[in-house]
């Protein structure tokens, strides 16, 4: 089921959305769409995604996870951060699906599934990944790019064939229901995952210690007083020094 087509487009208003706009959509295709500008590109809730024409990767991967039941969605989502981060050295993955180096983002992911009965029947997984872009114009909290932390130009073809190869190692992974190693892979690369950091959530900024991520994709902290805290995506914030 992992084998693509891929379709690689100068400019586009988001290749999300060009990906929802197809027939494999409903032709059960795997499908990579790649653009060299997205006019329009979409970050997480209601921002937008920066990135300079041709200086960065822009794309979405839509697969037919059918083997996956909804309430394993969160599983998809730590296969393709394991595979961005198997990828790119010394990255890290911020709970949920952010990939970081240091205390910087290098690259976004951005999800649409879209549900059937008991099955997961597409799943949109848009990726931008910063690469040789150097300046970063848009409020968007701690960029970097891999241009900027090691200084050279690279080659986006040599990482985009990365990402995929790895990606269809964690997919053939939880086709084969080993669902264990995919999450213990993500835990072991999660960012901040060992010591007390400060978090904001509704009440305030605290210390806390990552405890778990659950099967839902919730994260479960324990904080000073040791009580355990979970957090769905958006009611939790790292504090992170800029
Ligand atoms: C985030 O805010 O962290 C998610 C960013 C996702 C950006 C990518 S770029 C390719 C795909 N098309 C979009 O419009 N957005 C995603």
């Amino acid at each position: 089921m992992t084998d693509f087509k891929i379709i690689h487009l100068p400019s586009i208003d988001s290749t999300n959305n060009y990906v929802k706009s197809l027939d494999e959509t409903t032709s059960g295709d795997n499908l990579i769409v790649l653009a060299d500008e997205q006019t329009c590109g979409r970050g997480s809730g209601r921002n937008s995604w920066e990135s300079e024409k041709e200086k960065n990767l822009t794309f979405s991967i839509l697969i037919h996870p059918t083997f996956l039941q909804p309430k394993q969605q969160f599983l998809l989502s730590m296969a393709i951060s394991n595979a961005i981060s198997e990828t790119i050295d010394g990255s890290c993955i911020k709970w949920p699906n952010d990939i970081y180096v240091g205390d910087r983002k290098i690259c976004g992911i951005l999800f649409e599934c879209k549900l059937q009965g008991n099955c997961i029947k597409d799943c949109i997984i848009g990726i931008g990944l910063n690469v040789n872009q150097t300046v970063f114009v848009s409020n968007a909290p701690n960029p970097t790019s891999l241009k900027l932390l090691t200084g050279k130009e690279w080659d986006k073809e040599l990482i985009l064939s990365g990402i995929i190869n790895n990606f269809q190692q964690q997919v053939k992974i939880l086709q084969n229901h080993q669902e264990t190693a995919v999450r213990n892979q993500y835990l072991s690369r999660l960012y901040r995952k060992n010591g007390f950091f400060p978090f904001r959530d509704s009440q305030g900024i605290f210390s806390a210690k990552i405890h778990d991520i659950e099967d839902d994709g919730r994260i479960v902290l324990h904080d000073t007083a040791n009580r355990l805290l979970t957090y769905s995506f958006k009611e939790l914030e790292f504090i992170i020094k800029s």
